[in-house]
């Protein structure tokens, strides 16, 4: 029943999770950085690094409390190593690698779209393998097959921006609030899906590619002719309109992609994970996807779709149970295919 301490430290939440026997969550704590960066309308990198910095070892020491474990009684320490912004990455390295250090305590290096994919193992009940994972967040979005951690095979992914990022710029762009996703599944509950016709890039190329800058640009464009029209500040209804429009535009992609995923792979299980899965449309068509094709749809909880540190955790059991641990030298990386990583991480 190995215990493992996972930190997560990529973007702009920092996390510190106990897990126990890779599915058991003893505690997992995120210290947010919303009001740091929402000013800004996006992550300013050297806020969160130093964000980092400040909270690093209380959110540890909390996550330790919560789970009334001691570093002795520790089987190993879990952290993200790649990818992500660097400075971030840095600072939970630095302070696992310490950690280890001092403990004699092995050091698993994970990464961070494993983590997200191991989400959905998460749960009481967790999600059969071999799945189909669409990892849809702020910084990635790309379908993979998952045989078991370890053994994940990347099917496609965007060429361009994420999906979240997308959302993140629209939110912006409209002046709906920072973190933007959520604000744009917000306004768009009282808007018309059908009011803008917004592309659906990459439907028509039979592949698993994706690519959401065009849509991005579409939507920039319809805000400037919008607020010219209005001269001035967007109404409320045409700011919710073109939030239900963009936001309809992206699930049908995302769907659509997942359905051709699934047809791919033969496979009848599918996992939404990454902070997109929060997205209350992106849910409503997926679950009816799943009474169409008699699928298995899982979205983990909100709090495990976001970056948190129990999912780092989990592919750190993994890793331990596979004796795959990292040297003490080992680097950030920012970024680092999954299916490719460099030398050194094991
Ligand atoms: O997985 P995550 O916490 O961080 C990354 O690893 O990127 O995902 C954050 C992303 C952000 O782009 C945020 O705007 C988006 O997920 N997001 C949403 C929703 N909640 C979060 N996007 C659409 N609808 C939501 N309800
Ligand atoms: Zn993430």
């Amino acid at each position: 029943m190995p215990l493992i301490l996972g930190i997560e430290s990529s973007c702009d939440d920092l996390a510190a999770a106990v897990v126990r026997d890779g599915r058991e969550i003893l505690s997992s704590v995120v210290q947010s950085q919303d009001a740091v960066h929402a000013p800004y309308g996006g992550v300013v990198p050297e806020l969160a690094s130093r964000d980092h910095v400040r909270y690093l070892h209380v959110t540890v020491e909390r996550a330790l409390v919560r789970a009334a474990v001691s570093l002795e009684e520790l089987d190993g320490i879990g952290v993200t190593s790649g990818p992500g912004l660097v400075g971030s990455l840095l600072v939970g390295l630095s302070f696992a690698k310490a950690l280890a250090y001092r403990t004699g305590k092995p050091l698993l290096a994970v990464h961070h779209i494993e983590g997200h994919l191991a989400s959905a193992r998460l749960e009481r009940d967790p999600l059969a393998l071999p799945f189909v994972g669409f990892v849809v967040s702020g910084g990635h979005t790309a379908l993979y097959r998952v045989e078991t951690l370890g053994r994940i095979e990347l099917l496609g992914q965007t060429r361009d921006d994420a999906a979240g990022e997308a959302f993140d710029k629209v939110a912006k762009r409209m002046g709906l609030g920072y973190p933007g996703g959520r604000e744009v599944d917000r306004a768009a509950q009282e808007g018309d899906p059908r009011a803008f016709a917004f592309p659906r890039p990459m439907l028509r190329e039979r592949g698993l590619e994706m690519s959401f800058s065009g849509l991005k640009t579409a939507v920039a464009l319809q805000v400037a002719r919008a607020e010219e029209d209005a001269g001035g500040a967007l109404p409320r209804r045409v700011r919710a309109d073109i939030a239900a429009s963009f936001q309809e535009a992206m699930v049908d992609v995302l769907v659509t992609k997942a359905r051709r995923a699934l047809a791919a792979t033969g496979l009848e299980r599918i996992a939404l994970v990454g902070g997109l899965a929060a997205n209350r449309r992106l849910r409503a068509r997926m679950t009816q996807l799943e009474g169409e094709l008699g699928v298995e749809v899982r979205f983990p909880p909100t709090a495990l779709c976001t970056d948190n540190a129990a999912m780092i955790a989990a592919v750190a059991d993994h890793m331990l149970r596979e004796g795959r641990v990292a040297s003490l030298e080992l680097e950030a990386f920012s970024r680092v295919p999954l299916e490719a990583r460099p030398e050194g991480w094991s």
